[in-house]
């Protein structure tokens, strides 16, 4: 009988210890293991990879396009804004170096969500030239209501051509 109690209570420790890490997604090793290795690690996205901070930003997509990519972390989304051309399907790649964010364009539908240890990818198009506050729509923190970013979207004959290396974000227009 105590021995049943004894493995009931490990069982539910182990069960408790799994759902914590999933609520908190802090960075989990076996999660990174599960997950392979082309997964974007948290803890050495600025370091190496896909998500270094030059590659951050709007580049042109080897595909054809535009590519978009993004770091969320406590509290920031980086770069802090991004400039698109209107009318032109944009993909956006974006992974989290902590919590779990949730990237939104206010007055679209259109939003992205950031988890650590995984890319979260959608193409969208802005119809419009215009401009976008990216607020954090999923709690992520204490800082979380202070976390946001801007979108400016401009005319597609306004926006500078790209080399295929380079990659802008709103401060080098
Ligand atoms: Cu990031 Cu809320």
């Amino acid at each position: 009988m105590k021995r049943k109690i004894a493995f009931g209570a490990a069982i539910a420790v182990f069960a408790l210890a799994l759902l914590s890490t999933r609520f908190y997604m802090v960075d989990v090793p076996l999660w990174h293991i599960l997950g392979g290795s082309d997964r974007p690690d948290p803890v050495t996205l600025h370091l190496r990879g896909e998500f270094v901070e030059s590659n951050l930003g709007i580049g042109k997509d080897p595909t054809g396009g535009f590519i978009v990519r993004m770091i969320a972390q406590q509290y920031v989304f980086v770069p802090q804004c991004i400039i698109v051309p209107a009318g032109v399907p944009v993909r956006f790649r974006i992974t989290s170096a902590d919590a779990i964010h949730m990237l939104s364009f206010l007055g679209t539908n259109y939003g992205l969500k950031a988890v650590p240890g995984a890319v979260t990818e959608a193409t969208f198009t802005f119809a419009d030239a215009g401009e976008f506050k990216i607020p954090c729509h999923e709690f992520c923190g204490p800082g979380h209501y202070a976390m946001r970013s801007r979108l400016e979207v401009v005319p597609e004959n306004h926006f500078p051509p790209l080399e295929p290396d380079e990659r802008r974000t709103c401060d080098a227009k």
